[in-house]
């Protein structure tokens, strides 16, 4: 401890040389919001706080009528403790105290994240996983691990086909919706109600182009316009206006235009009204405003034509693109309608995509903007109904370098002379690959880009990686990501699962899909919790027979006590 605060006094040190040179890094520094923390009675204070929210931690094991799921794209565990540390020095505090919303939530667990064919894994199979349940290979949708990227004619096997969770809150009677920031065919949305052995089969041409064998393949966008339980959703929100055959801007890159000319908007609409339903499609704010939720059956929107903009670029005007907030509160008026429930999956994609080009500024406003749909969500529904979960699909390669003094900007950069050797800033927010790769020969030696002089807090920046890739193409990371919880079963989410536990856990706790018939046994014998371990050392023995069947009964009659 003592050890750092030296090293940071030395960095200063060091520092106002260089400044007195005028060749020093001015990174912005935010004072602490707390100016008691210096005091150990600030510290004792904070912890029996802290100890009696847990204390009195509420375990509602009441039905959710309710599932609401914010994902966070990429939104991995460094990629919250930044956006946390952004969200504080937006109000002009040093941000690390701080708390994103979710971060307080009661429950929080790890997730593994791996694909079955991959150790680090894309967001179509991780999708997948959190939706249906079930683990899937590396770009594909919606089907189990028997079927291999491309594989059209084994996703076409009803065996290999899994059902998620829109089906089984629709099979229950409850109103579903989707929001997202990217194409509404993109991996994340397309998990939830699309099948298919390639995530990327977003629009006929795409199929086409992988040959005669894919043919038989129906592309993502159709499946949302034509297939059960797709078409049913009452609410799509987001992107993809090219790939649906409705696109407005002609001079937007073709990422995935219509071959067979289809116009699936109109055809969306069609199905509504010949199912006598009404309906409503908007394509920018203003349209949005328009409609009147709480009075029209399926709502459509798609804000671009290919995603909808980051939240930096987005134009606010009535002619411009709502917010992840606007789209989730609008999502929610209509929703809330429904007698029997809902579910809800709202998507903060592009954290993702500011990732993947190294932009961090970009990636963690996205959150920010996230963290705004959230609360919005807080305060619009009934929590004690209501089962609310925020997680990540996966990780991203950005790290947090040691050791800028606190409340550094986030995106500035730091000056460490006792450890780094070329004496060079460097920034926080790094990416171990990523296009920021740059490394010269001076004649010398080989040298890192000097940022001494270049705008790191810029959206536009992009820090400096170890691996050279393509723009946007920085890769994904594969460590655990957390899930946060709230309301109904909430605590269910307690340690290190695999990522496909989270769909169950939003079944259980509605009494839908595989656990509609066998959901009202809530409590759990607090002996079996750690039989898994006892297993692993070969100590375990299973209950014979007679007292197992004993055991279950004691835990029934115990369950139904409980229940009354
Ligand atoms: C919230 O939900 C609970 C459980 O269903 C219910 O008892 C309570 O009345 C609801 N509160 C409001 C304000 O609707
Ligand atoms: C790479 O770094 C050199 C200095 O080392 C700098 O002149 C150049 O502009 C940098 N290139 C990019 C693309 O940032
Ligand atoms: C980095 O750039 C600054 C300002 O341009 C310069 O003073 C310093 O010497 C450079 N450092 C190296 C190692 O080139
Ligand atoms: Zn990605």
């Amino acid at each position: 401890m003592l050890q750092v605060i030296e090293m940071t006094v030395r960095c200063w040190a060091v520092c106002c040389v260089l400044a007195v040179l005028g060749t020093c890094v001015e990174s912005e520094v935010f004072p602490s919001p707390e100016t008691r923390e210096s005091e150990t009675s600030y510290w004792m204070e904070h912890g029996e706080r802290e100890l009696q929210e847990a204390l009195s931690r509420p375990q509602y094991t009441n039905k959710a009528k309710n599932v609401i799921l914010f994902l966070g794209d990429g939104m991995g565990v460094t990629v919250n403790t930044a956006g946390r540390i952004m969200k504080g020095q937006k109000e002009g505090k040093s941000g690390e105290e701080g708390y994103l919303v979710w971060d307080r939530f009661p429950n929080v667990a790890l997730l593994k994240t791996y694909n079955l064919d991959r150790q680090v894994p894309d967001s179509a199979g991780t999708a997948t996983a959190f939706l249906a349940g079930v683990k899937a290979n590396y770009y594909t949708v919606g089907v189990n691990g028997n079927v291999k990227l491309n594989d059209c004619a084994a996703s076409l096997k009803n065996k290999n086909r899994v059902d998620t969770v829109l089906k089984w809150a629709q099979d229950a009677g409850k109103a579903t919706g989707v929001v997202t920031t990217t194409q509404i065919t993109h991996a994340t949305p397309a998990a939830l109600y699309a099948k298919s052995p390639q995530r990327y089969w977003q629009c006929d041409t795409k199929i086409m182009a992988a040959g005669p064998e894919a043919l038989r393949c129906k592309d993502i966008a159709r499946q949302l316009v034509e297939d059960d339980p797709a078409r049913n959703m009452k609410v799509i929100m987001g992107g993809g206006r090219q790939e649906m055959g409705a696109r407005e801007d002609n001079s937007a890159e073709e990422k995935c235009v219509r071959n067979d000319g289809r116009n699936l908007v109109e055809e969306w609409k069609m199905d509504k009204e010949a199912r006598g339903a009404t309906n409503a499609y908007a394509s920018t704010t203003g349209q949005l405003r328009e409609i009147d939720p709480t009075d029209t059956d399926f709502i459509m929107g798609l804000f671009g034509d290919l995603h909808m903009p980051y939240e930096v670029d987005r134009d606010t005007s009535l002619n411009g693109t709502p917010s992840i907030e606007e789209m989730t509160k609008v999502a929610l008026q209509r929703l809330k309608q429904e007698e029997k429930g809902f579910f809800l999956l709202v998507e903060g994609g592009r954290i993702d995509h500011g990732m993947h080009y190294t932009q961090p500024k970009r990636s963690l406003e996205e959150l920010v903007a996230m963290e705004r749909a959230v609360l919005a969500t807080l305060n619009q529904v009934n929590l004690t109904e209501t089962l609310v979960l925020v997680t990540a699909d996966h990780s991203h390669v950005m790290t947090m370098n040691g050791y800028p003094i606190r409340g550094n900007n986030i995106f500035g950069t730091v000056i460490n002379e006792d450890d780094v050797s070329d004496h060079m800033p460097y920034t926080t927010l790094m990416f171990t690959n990523g296009p920021g790769f740059n490394y010269t020969w001076n004649g010398a030696e080989v040298i890192r880009r000097n940022l001494s002089e270049v705008d790191t807090t810029h959206k536009d920046f992009e820090p400096l990686a170890a691996v050279p890739t393509y723009s946007g193409s920085e890769t994904h990371g594969g460590e655990d990501v957390a899930v946060f919880a709230q309301g109904p079963m909430a605590h269910l989410f307690h340690r290190v699962h695999e990522q496909s536990y989270v769909a169950h856990v939003m079944a259980y706790a509605a009494c839908i899909g595989p656990y509609s018939k066998n959901c009202q046994y809530h409590i759990e014998d607090p002996t079996n919790y750690y039989n898994h371990v006892k297993n692993q050392r070969g100590q375990h023995r299973e209950p014979s027979g007679a007292s197992g069947a004993m055991a279950n009964f004691a835990l029934v009659v115990f369950t139904l006590l409980l229940c009354f």
